[in-house]
C-alpha cells in the first residue's frame, strides 16, 4: 500500500462503516480534535524547532476545519457530535513507545505519522468502497491533507534524528499493526479489522 504500514485493513471493515456511518463520523470528529491537540502540545513544547512550530500549527488549524466539516456532516445527516469514547489504540500507541524510547519527541513524531498514516490507509478504503458515495466524497477530499500530514511528521523526524528516526519507526510501525490485531472490529477509525 506504499503507507508503511505493518497490517492492512481489509475492504469488510468498510462493510461496518456502512451499516453505522454516525458512529464513523462520531469517532471521526473526536479523532480530529484529539490530533489538533496533540499538535498542540507539541508546537508548544518544543519552541526550539521552528519548522516544527510553523509547520505543527499550521496541521493544527487544517484539523480544526476537518472537525468542522465532519460535524456539519453528522448533522445534515441528523446526528451530532457523541461523547468521546476512549482511543485505546492512541493510548496503547503512545503506551508502546515508552519501551526503548530515547527520545520523546522523536517517538511523538512516529506516533503521529503512523496514526496519519492508519487515518489516510482508512480514508482511501471509505473514498473506493462505501457504497455511500456523498460519504465517500467527503473521504475523498481528506486524503489530500492527512496525506502531507503524515509526510510532515516523518520529515521533522529525520530531519532532527537521522537515521534514528527510521529505526525506530520500525518498531513501533510493528507495534501498531500488534495494537490493531487486538482491538476488536468496529465502526471506528481506529478500531480492529474484521476478519477480511
Ligand atoms: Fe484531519
Ligand atoms: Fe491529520
Amino acid at each position: 500500500m506504499g503507507l508503511g504500514l505493518v497490517a492492512t485493513t481489509p475492504a469488510a471493515w468498510v462493510e461496518q462503516v456502512e451499516r453505522d456511518p454516525l458512529a464513523l463520523l462520531s469517532d471521526h470528529a473526536h479523532c480530529e480534535l484529539k490530533a489538533a491537540a496533540s499538535g498542540q502540545a507539541l508546537v508548544g513544547k518544543n519552541p526550539d524547532f521552528p519548522r516544527l512550530v510553523d509547520e505543527v500549527s499550521a496541521v493544527v488549524v487544517e484539523e480544526m476545519e476537518h472537525f468542522q466539516l465532519v460535524v456539519a456532516e453528522l448533522r445534515r445527516r441528523g446526528g451530532d457530535l457523541g461523547l468521546q469514547l476512549p482511543n485505546h489504540y492512541a493510548d496503547r500507541l503512545h503506551a508502546a513507545s515508552g519501551q526503548g524510547r530515547t527520545s520523546i519527541l522523536l517517538d511523538r513524531l512516529l506516533v503521529a505519522h503512523l496514526i496519519e498514516g492508519r487515518s489516510l490507509e482508512r480514508f482511501q478504503l471509505l473514498a473506493e468502497h462505501l457504497a455511500d458515495r456523498d460519504l465517500a466524497a467527503l473521504y475523498a477530499g481528506l486524503v489530500a491533507s492527512e496525506g502531507r500530514h503524515r509526510a510532515l511528521f516523518l520529515s521533522l523526524a529525520r530531519e532532527r534524528f537521522g537515521d534514528q528516526a527510521d529505526a525506530r519507526l520500525d518498531q513501533l510501525a510493528a507495534a501498531e499493526a500488534r495494537i490493531l490485531a487486538d482491538l476488536p472490529p468496529a465502526p471506528t477509525m481506529h478500531s480492529g479489522s474484521p476478519a477480511g
